[in-house]
């Protein structure tokens, strides 16, 4: 029964050594973005029905959150604020408060830990009492023109707290370069823009929509009108060569594993700083499993995030990423 076989691709997958001298990828802390939800006030914990094991805090709890981050390696922490419902109203305008909760948010997380990166979302659903992520006619369509001259407003009031990465969710036309044009007219030219440039209308945010209760707002409505249709691949090329030309440093795609596809075209169409956002319908699917007991959490945590990699994305944003970071440091 011997074979005389020129290759045996199995010889480089017999011992760990082997295996980890040979591996194609790694995953490190250092990809990982870290998305929380926060709460004004003080002393506020609350559970996420639909996310076991994520929960809105407000700032002093987040502070301990941020520490983790830091003594983790995980470099950035995104924040998603959870507004009162009496701060929503039709025009959002709670979004450009330079005291509102985001910007008071940043500028006590950085003081305390300058070196704690922070990103922000640009987009208006928060804020909003009907939950769309921009400003509506009378029929409920978001404008686009309308809602970029606000978005420009949110995104300096952030980036003026003292926020490190903006990255517009919203995903009107023309946002990017009148950010960046913004930005610029203000001299904050250290302030990078990651773009949510291939932003699907996807049911895997509906938890995410729980979180910062804009679920009910939102109602039967959906955001077709301006996120891509997943029937779509080439269309993301064009979302991503819009947002590089008119100035965004790093371009995200979303959501993740079901759009691997699309990562690994970004990637090599644009060899640029490419993310993923493994969102919260990813998340929920994964915990409610384990919970079942039918599936190793940590393992297939760890085998998805690195699938992301393997697809080309440089980092990816990630409720997990404080639980993933631990797991690391213990294989
Ligand atoms: C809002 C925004 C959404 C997410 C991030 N920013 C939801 C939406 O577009 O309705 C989703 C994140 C997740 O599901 O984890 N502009």
């Amino acid at each position: 029964m011997t074979q005389h076989l020129l290759h045996r691709p199995r010889r480089l997958r017999r011992t760990d050594a082997l295996r980890r001298l040979v591996a194609e990828h790694t995953l490190s802390a250092s990809d990982f973005i870290y998305p929380v939800f926060v709460l004004p006030g003080q002393q506020r914990r609350e559970a996420v029905a639909s996310m076991p094991g994520v929960e809105r805090l407000s700032l002093d709890l987040l502070l301990h959150k941020a520490e983790e981050c830091l003594q983790l390696g995980v470099p950035v922490m995104a924040l998603f604020p959870v507004i009162e419902t009496e701060k929503k109203t039709e025009d959002g305008r709670e979004a450009t408060n330079p005291d509102g909760l985001v910007p008071t948010v940043v500028r006590a997380i950085k003081s305390r830990f300058p070196e704690l990166m922070l990103l922000t979302d640009v987009a208006l659903d928060p804020f909003t009492t009907h939950g769309q992520d921009g400003l509506i006619d009378s029929t409920g369509y978001v404008l686009n023109d309308e809602t970029v001259a606000v978005l420009r407003q949110q995104a300096l009031v952030q980036a003026e707290a003292g926020v490190d990465i903006v990255a517009p969710s919203d995903m009107m036309d023309g946002r990017i370069g009148a950010i960046r044009e913004t930005l610029e007219a203000h001299r904050l030219i250290h302030t990078s823009i990651m773009a949510y440039s291939a932003k699907y209308a996807s049911a895997y945010y509906g938890p995410f929509r729980d979180a910062v209760g804009s679920k009910g707002n939102l109602g039967k409505s959906n955001k077709k009108v301006y996120q891509m249709n997943p029937a779509n691949s080439d269309e993301a090329l064009l979302e991503v060569s819009l947002d590089l030309e008119e100035g965004a440093d790093m371009v995200m795609v979303k959501p993740g594993l079901p759009y691997l596809d699309i990562v690994r075209r970004v990637k090599e169409q644009f060899a640029r700083p490419t993310f993923a956002y493994q969102v919260s319908g990813e998340y929920a699917m994964i915990k409610a499993a384990a919970q079942h007991g039918w599936l190793d959490e940590p393992a297939v945590v760890l085998e998805t995030l690195l699938a992301f990699k393997r697809a080309g994305a440089d980092g990816i944003l990630t409720y997990f990423a404080l639980d993933a970071a631990k797991w690391l440091k213990q294989a």
